[in-house]
């Protein structure tokens, strides 16, 4: 192979079968992993701040390709407090959506995998008895079995234990409603599906009666007409408005909305947004929104998580974020969001690309785009460093320890 093709990352057959080897072997021992039979046991754990109610901690997400390994999420660490709302920002390809799809465990395998770290959520589920089976509940409880708070940690949880908590307890909005509606069955069909499989009991008048209910509550004008209607007879507005109310079904404890507005224009975003907003409140739950839109996270979240090449790079409120940005790409990224004073020649582009996720440096992933340079950017990736209680920055002109000339 050519010095030119070498030095532009081009791998030789001999080298992609060497990688090819290497990851069918981490592949294979992670697939069994996921596959295996467990004891709740196993997945059992406890929240670090109970006021949580998801806690990821040190989250890695690879995919073995050809050309090497993909580290799409790299040490992703963020709570989600309970009632909050935590927005996620960062450019395309950052891992926001790797960051949603390892805690649905919706990552496709066996390319995709959770290679390491915890994801912990505070689930309310059915209370086992010993055997591994729900304990009934007296008569004339609310559910028919007893009901009890519990930590699993999902990154552990065997695939065949995921319906616990997957489209239940943790409901996901994607930005695209038309591919995730099945277009052959009415909105009806679906929407009364989702109480089919998470009430046990239930029957067809029940699951009716629920989906009108959440149609409503959506804020859809004439529930029976949309139940009985087929996804491509609904405008995008309406069949994301649908796409909340079956998220919604389930009385999730925790939604995952990615780039929820995206698909939709703007006055219509808008009142997504506000309905989003409310139904927080009216669902007592807490909201993931992921979005590259620095608009839609000052407007929505509580907390913000600023991504960057697979890793956190700043995080806090959204006043310590929008007010005191500090990580040099948090303040670019604000600056290049659009207002209504700048046009295109105003408007400020970070300049640079991200690194080849393949082969990322040893230093700051953003060193080659930052103009604050100072010695230190060029050893060590920079630490977490913790500038108020809530507000965390990784960039080494705020660590004290390290050498600023
Ligand atoms: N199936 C896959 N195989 C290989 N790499 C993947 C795969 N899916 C995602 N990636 C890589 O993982 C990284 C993170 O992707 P992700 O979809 O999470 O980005 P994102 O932040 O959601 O971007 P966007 O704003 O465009 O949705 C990217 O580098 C992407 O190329
Ligand atoms: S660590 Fe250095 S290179 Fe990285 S963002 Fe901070 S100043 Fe820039
Ligand atoms: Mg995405």
């Amino acid at each position: 192979m050519s010095k030119e093709k070498k030095a532009r990352g081009y791998l030789s057959g001999r080298e992609i079968r060497a990688i090819t080897k290497a990851n069918k072997k981490v592949m294979k021992r992670l697939e069994a992993q996921k596959y295996r039979k467990a004891e709740e046991s196993e997945f059992l754990t406890e929240m670090k701040d109970p006021g949580n109610i998801l806690e990821i901690d040190n989250l890695h997400t690879y995919f073995f390709t050809e050309q090497g390994v993909v580290k799409a999420v790299n040490g992703v660490s963020f709570n989600i407090p309970k009632n909050a709302t935590v927005g996620i920002v960062g450019e395309s390809g950052c891992g926001k959506s790797v960051t949603s799809m390892s805690v649905m465990r919706l990552l496709q395998g066996p390319q995709g995998q959770i290679y390491s770290g915890s994801i912990r959520f505070k689930a309310y589920d059915y209370k086992l008895d010993e055997k591994g089976k729900p304990v009934p509940a007296p008569a004339g409880s609310a559910t028919p079995y007893e009901m009890e708070e519990k930590v699993y940690d999902i990154a552990q949880m065997p695939m065949r234990e995921i319906h616990r908590i997957r489209g239940k307890q943790i409901a996901m909005i994607f930005q695209e409603p038309m591919t995730s509606l099945n277009p052959v069955f009415t909105i009806g069909q679906q929407l009364d599906e989702v109480t089919f499989i998470h009430t046990p009991g239930a029957t067809k008048e029940d699951a009716k009666a629920r989906s009108i209910e959440m149609l409503n509550l959506v804020g859809i004008a004439m529930p029976e007409r949309v139940y009985g209607a087929f996804p491509h007879e609904l405008s995008g507005g309406m069949r994301q408005r649908v796409m909340i109310a079956m998220a919604l079904a389930a009385d999730p404890r925790l939604i995952i909305a990615d780039e929820p507005t995206t698909a939709l224009d703007v006055t219509i975003q808008a009142q997504i947004l506000d309905l989003l907003r409310n139904l927080k409140d009216k669902i007592d739950g807490s909201i993931l929104l992921i979005t590259h839109d620095l608009g839609v996270i000052a407007e929505m979240a509580d907390y913000v998580v600023v991504m960057y090449a697979g890793k956190v790079i700043e995080q806090g409120t959204v006043e310590e974020i929008f007010h005191n940005p500090m990580h040099p790409y948090t303040i670019g990224l604000q600056k290049s969001k659009p207002t209504l004073q700048s046009n295109d020649d105003t408007l400020f582009n970070i300049p640079g690309n991200v690194p080849n996720p393949i082969n990322m440096p040893d230093y700051c992933y953003f060193k080659e785009r930052c103009d604050k340079c100072v010695k230190a950017c060029s050893g060590e990736y920079p630490c977490m460093v913790q500038v108020s209680p809530t507000h965390f920055v990784a960039c080494h002109l705020y660590d004290k320890e390290v050498d600023h000339g």
